[in-house]
């Protein structure tokens, strides 16, 4: 049976390394250039309240039961999930989740290690000290310049998915632990200094109300759906990421507040990154709604015109690469912990799985340029992968997630897995597991689609 797969991969070696893995993973892109520009889109603080109950209501209950899965089972999603339908006995359609998981992986992988591939590109301009002194137009034509450019772009593609490749084939265990202990405090700190200079510019409040002021005519049921969607991305959750490192888990650790820790982080890194660029876009005059460049175009404006930019810039680019790094190497794991189960060396599974998701990621490269006229629904090539995985299969797994923990597994059984100590709090995500989130996803999910 598929059980003599369990614990195959091992076990993260420090008390802390699933709080930094997950963590790792959760902060990434999402948070730092999705967030913002979605955000902006959608008209500020009334969808950013929709996201906030997202993630307490939804979210970090679903990240809960995930991290649970994959820690009772030790194995991959797929196989975690099929083991788990036949413990309980719950319909088979659960194995959906592991196999759309790893399919949802498979396609953000693809436009994710793109957009990874700009942040490269800007470490190196920045650090040119091409940015200096740059205005709002100048950094709008600079950015515009780089998407004109699909070999560049492929290049740097590439470039980021050899890295999230390489360190996939090494097994994450190896390696990612090591790295993530250093660069996620220095990416906080960095954040901070960031922010303390946007406090100083102008703009900050009229940011600041933007972010957090609601206006509830600003809300459409499209950008509900945006909201919940970008609470699973930005969690990464529903595709199995999760249960994927809730699998190397030691099994004494307290979920609960693991992942409650996890949420708060990921939460205030989005948080601070939205005051930071909005701050420079009211200081400078951008458009909010710019789209997927905000976060490209106005941060070289603050680092072009403050002392120390250069290396500030450099280094804060850097970093975006990192965080987007340890996000990636999450999204890939859930496929190729399946292949290696199945028998596949981890080179040969890392090879394939990226090498696919390279090849499709070559349509995003082409939707900022060649392909930029080419819609289906309005949207390009890469809107429609970023709209299939965020809005339809995350929440969807997500959803499945919810009923099956809050209705297919047994107080007991979670109870054993889990270790929380207080019971209220446990009656309370379990209420919320069975009753809140599905329903809240549910009705989201099918007012989205325009069906009542
Ligand atoms: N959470 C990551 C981010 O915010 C993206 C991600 C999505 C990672 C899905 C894993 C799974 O950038």
């Amino acid at each position: 049976m598929s059980d003599q797969k369990r614990g195959m991969h091992g076990i993260w070696a420090g008390r802390w390394t699933f709080i930094l893995a997950a963590t790792g993973s959760a902060v990434g892109l999402g948070n730092l250039w999705k967030f913002p520009y979605i955000t902006g889109e959608n008209g500020g603080g009334a969808f950013v309240l929709v996201y906030l109950a997202c993630i307490l209501l939804a979210g970090i209950p679903v990240m809960l039961g995930e991290a649970l899965l994959g820690r009772k089972k030790r194995m991959s999603p797929i196989h975690t999930m099929e083991s788990m339908t036949d413990e309980t006995g719950a319909p088979k359609f659960f194995r959906g989740i592991g196999w759309m998981g790893a399919l949802s992986g498979f396609f953000i992988l693809s436009f994710y290690s793109v957009i990874a591939g700009w942040a490269l590109v800007y470490v190196g301009k920045i650090a040119s000290g091409a940015f200096v002194g740059i205005n709002a137009e100048g950094s709008g034509a600079a950015f515009g310049a780089m998407l004109a450019d699909p070999v560049g772009l492929t290049i740097w593609h590439t470039v980021f998915m050899f890295l999230t490749g390489a360190v996939i084939a090494r097994g994450v265990n190896k390696g990612l632990e090591a790295s993530l202990r250093i660069l996620m405090p220095v990416l906080f700190v960095l954040m901070l200094i960031l922010f303390g200079y946007s406090l100083t510019t102008p703009g900050f409040m009229q940011g600041f109300h933007f972010l957090f002021d609601f206006d509830a005519s600003k809300l459409t049921t499209e950008s509900i759906v945006v909201a919940l969607g970008h609470s699973f991305f930005t969690l990464s959750l529903g595709m199995g990421a999760i249960m994927a490192y809730g699998a190397y888990m030691p099994a004494k650790q307290s979920l609960g507040k693991t992942i409650m820790w996890v949420g708060v982080l990921d939460t205030a890194v989005a948080l601070v990154a939205g005051m930071i660029i909005f701050a420079i876009v009211f200081s400078n005059g951008l458009e909010p709604s710019a789209g997927p460049g905000l976060m490209f175009v106005s941060l070289p404006i603050a680092f072009g015109g403050m002392p120390g930019g250069i290396f500030f810039g450099t280094v804060f680019f850097i970093l975006v690469s990192i965080a987007a790094w340890s996000s990636a190497i999450s999204i890939a794991e859930p496929a190729v912990a399946w292949a290696v189960e199945k028998g596949f060396t981890r080179l040969t599974a890392s090879l394939a799985i990226c090498g696919f998701a390279w090849f499709l990621g070559l349509g995003t490269v082409l939707s900022f340029n060649e392909w930029a006229e080419y819609k289906l629904f309005g949207k390009t090539f890469f809107d429609t992968l970023d709209f299939l995985t965020s809005n339809i299969m995350l929440p969807l797994g997500g959803l499945l997630i919810a009923v099956f923990v809050g209705w297919f597994m047994s107080s007991d059984m979670i109870k054993n897995e889990m270790k929380m100590k207080n019971d209220t709090l446990f009656n309370v995500w379990r209420f919320v597991v069975r009753f809140i989130s599905p329903v809240a996803i549910a009705l989201i999910f099918i007012n989205g689609l325009g069906l009542f």
